[in-house]
């Protein structure tokens, strides 16, 4: 990743200099600029191969900068990190809108961050990898339907199936998470930990070594909320900033969202690359399900981006498939039999069902619909 050019802008001096001579090591050739609008032209005239703004400029503030430069033709695909004096969440929220790559605060840690992201950004060939890794959005439109069991299940299958793939796993159940339950995980870092860190620290760098790897599931688990209370006094705003955050870090991001479609759910889904949409089979379920496809449709989530799973967790009786799929005017990408005592004996161990039971028809049902849902999800990435 060796020499490219860098341009850093930043009134301070002393952090500037600091800056150009780690980049400098590097093999970098740096062009330094103390002020905004200076920048803007060496920016347009000098073509960087990335550009590092300290958003705190005397001229012009650094979102309008990034902004300006995202909107002209020959900046507008170019990297742009902000390494921000000014720690605070609304100046994070305020460069991600304006179109900064990354967020990285001051500190003592900021350069091996900083080294780290230059990497990446740096590395990055392929325009869709630009986006992140990809997200997919779990939800039921009742509970007890096994969102949270396919959930986990498929996440282990998609990690196993494709090893070099980074998987991660975030519950987003509100009031009450399930998912470390499920994969045995009593640490103390959920999803109010993350939500109350200093918006610099829980970027990107954070969660992509700091999340628990669950060993037996193969994937790193951001766990949820572990009660009422907690749920109460989460900062549910910054959901959205975590799924950004951990698509930057995953290739594969999948988000337990429950039967929950609160605000910040819906903003998860209509960015999503696939809504995993997990449906019972009572009568009930597909009639809550209607509704909810009717919601997400008017919201604009296209049939293409759901992956309707069909699950039958309450037993041999209810609707068949074709009978949902006529309800539902949609087509059922993968169902699910009905696995008596066996799901929830796998879950209360904490163990994958793949793994406690490797001969049953539902494993071979788990890996076929973790390779389809990889493959869709990818699909619709492409466009
Ligand atoms: N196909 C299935 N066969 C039998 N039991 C199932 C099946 N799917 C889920 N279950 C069981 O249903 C219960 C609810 O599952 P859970 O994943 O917690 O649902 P949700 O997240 O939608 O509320 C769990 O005890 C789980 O083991
Ligand atoms: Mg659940």
């Amino acid at each position: 990743m060796a020499g490219k050019t860098i341009l850093v802008i930043d009134a301070d001096v002393a952090s500037r200099n600091f800056v150009a001579r780690t980049l400098q090591k590097q093999q970098h050739t740096v062009i330094q600029i103390g002020g905004g609008k200076e920048g803007l032209i060496a920016a347009w005239r000098d073509h960087p191969d990335l550009v590092i703004i300290e958003p705190n400029l005397p001229d012009l503030k650094g979102e309008e900068l990034a902004s300006k430069l995202r909107h002209d033709p020959r900046t507008a695909g170019t990297p742009l990190v902000a390494l921000s004096s000014d720690r605070s969440a609304q100046r994070l929220t305020a460069c991600r809108e304006a179109g900064f790559n990354e967020f990285i605060a001051k500190s003592g840690e900021a350069i091996p961050t900083l080294l780290e992201v230059l990497d990446r950004l740096l590395g990055e060939v392929d325009p869709s990898k630009q986006q992140g890794g990809l997200l997919v959005a779990f939800l039921g439109a009742k509970g007890g339907t096994g969102t949270t069991s396919l959930c986990t299940n498929l996440a282990m299958n998609i990690a196993l199936s494709q090893p070099e793939l980074r998987v991660a796993v975030a519950d987003f159940v509100l009031p009450i998470g399930s998912i470390a339950q499920i994969v045995g995980y009593d640490g103390g870092q959920n999803l109010a930990t993350a939500t109350d860190l200093d918006a610099g620290v829980a970027a990107t760098a954070y969660f992509r070594d700091r999340l628990t790897l669950m060993t037996e599931w193969r994937f790193r688990l951001l766990a949820g909320s572990p009660d009422p209370e907690t749920a109460n006094h989460l900062q549910v705003e910054r959901l959205r900033g975590i799924v950004h955050d951990l698509k930057r870090a995953y290739d594969f991001v999948l988000v337990d969202l429950g039967r929950s479609l609160a605000r910040f759910s819906l903003g998860i889904i209509q960015s999503a690359d696939l809504a995993a949409l997990v449906i019972g089979t009572d009568v009930s379920a597909v009639a809550l399900t209607k509704t909810v496809l009717e919601h997400l449709r008017s919201k604009g989530v296209k049939d293409d981006a759901l992956f309707p799973i069909l699950n039958r967790a309450i037993g041999l009786e209810g609707l068949s498939k074709l009978d949902v799929e006529k309800s539902l005017k949609i087509e059922i990408k993968s169902a699910f039999p009905y696995l008596g005592s066996h799901f929830a004996m796998a879950n209360n161990q904490h163990v994958p069902f793949s793994v406690k039971f490797p001969n049953d028809t539902a494993t071979v049902v788990f890996r076929e619909c973790a390779q389809q849902m990889v493959a869709s999800a990818r699909h619709h990435r492409l466009g």
